[in-house]
């Protein structure tokens, strides 16, 4: 697996953009910042390549992948015409952290990318070495996130590294990623509206200041009828996309995800109660000898006793708590917690993505208190 820039810490030069961007258009696997997480990026159009990706990663074969672009002028020939809601989401949103199922020409990329479906996952990143790359290889970038399939996705080089060395051609280094937590993957809903799959780096109200009608997909499974009411309690990301017996039309919600070695647990409501929850079970758990990890905040983490008390950002900007989420996951690993308890989060704005991505990575070991 070669390492670009070569020297740690060094800037990176067009030559070193331009050896990965080759190796790409030659059918290898290169992983690659973005400002979301890091992705393991392939030529699209080629079965073989992509084949790579879903080895490297252990991914199982029927969750699709995004393809990057780097311009509109790359929907052409990949996508048929976008229908005006469509276009406006993508000049309000791209580059960004939104990714759009779009209508696929047959044949545009490989079977492999879409998992047989007739749409493809489209978006823009919004990162510099990502839109270099993917223009100086001259091809439509299939790109999952960079981690072993079931970890928690990589914010930084060395998570790549930590998941992938050996079983990749390369990993362009550019720094800690912005957002944290992955795009948004959503679909045009009629005129005006769209729907979200999966939430992430967009936020509902984001789309709605645009003017949008915003649908989110997960029918909540014993939670309430009423879809506002529901968004508004967080028990869509809690549930992610689809309950119970619906078929997620993102097929990548219903995987376990995002998750550290340790067994999670989430606990979301008022916070004194999450807290003497949380703390009562830790204490079991440690009377039992087990080694005990609490997921908090800047502002709750110091109330807490355990093996490991990690802070993932701050409550007042949940964008802090995005942004380290994953980082903070994989330190549990490194520190040997067994169990870990989470604190939940309001679902407001980044919040949604982050209960959704708590709640996968408890494996929906999540308990709401009232
Ligand atoms: O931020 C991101 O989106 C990162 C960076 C690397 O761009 N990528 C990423 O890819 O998170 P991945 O493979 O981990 O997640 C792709 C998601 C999955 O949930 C998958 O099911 C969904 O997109 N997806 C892909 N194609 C789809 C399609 N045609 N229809 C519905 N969902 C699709
Ligand atoms: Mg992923």
């Amino acid at each position: 697996t070669k390492r670009w820039p070569s020297q740690e810490g060094a800037a990176l030069t067009e030559a070193e953009l331009n050896e990965a961007a080759a190796l790409l258009a030659a059918g290898g696997t290169v992983a690659f910042p973005t400002e979301t997480v890091y992705g393991l990026g392939a030529d699209a159009r080629s079965s073989e390549a992509v084949e790579q990706v879903f080895r490297a990663k252990g991914r199982p074969s029927d969750n699709p992948l995004i393809v990057h672009i780097a311009g509109m002028e790359q929907l052409v020939g990949l996508v048929r015409p976008l229908n005006e809601t469509e276009l406006r989401l993508a000049e309000r949103f791209w580059p960004g952290p939104l990714t759009l199922v779009l209508r696929a020409l047959p044949g545009s990329v490989s079977p492999r990318v879409t998992a047989g479906l007739d749409t493809v996952a489209v978006r823009m990143p919004d990162h510099e070495v990502a839109l270099r790359l993917i223009r100086a290889a001259g091809c439509p970038v299939a790109a999952p996130s960079a981690n072993r399939s079931g970890r928690p996705s990589p914010t930084a080089a060395r998570h790549v590294q930590e998941d992938l060395a050996g079983r990749i051609s390369g990993i362009v280094d550019g720094g800690p990623t912005g957002v944290g937590l992955e795009s948004t993957v959503a679909e045009c809903a009629g005129p005006g509206s769209v729907r979200i799959l999966r939430p992430g780096g967009v936020t509902p109200e984001q789309l709605r200041a645009a003017g949008f009608d915003v649908q989110l997909e997960a029918a909540p499974a014993g939670g309430h009828a009423d879809p506002e009411l529901a968004f508004q309690t967080g028990r869509d990301a809690l549930e992610g996309a689809g309950g119970p017996g619906s078929a997620p039309r993102s097929p990548g919600m219903k995987y376990a995800h995002y998750a550290p070695r340790g067994e999670m647990r989430l606990v979301a409501g008022p916070r004194e109660r999450v807290r003497a929850t949380i703390q009562a079970a830790a204490d079991e758990a440690r009377g039992h000898g087990r080694r005990v990890g609490i997921l908090a905040y800047e502002e709750t983490a110091d109330a807490y006793r355990a093996d490991i008390v990690l802070a993932c950002g701050s409550l007042a900007a949940l964008e802090t708590a995005a942004q380290s989420l994953y980082a903070v996951l994989r330190e549990f690993d490194e520190r040997g917690a067994e169990l870990i308890w989470a604190e939940g989060c309001p679902p407001d704005g980044i919040g949604l993505a982050l209960m959704n991505r708590l709640s996968k990575a408890a494996g929906g070991r999540v308990e709401l208190l009232d």
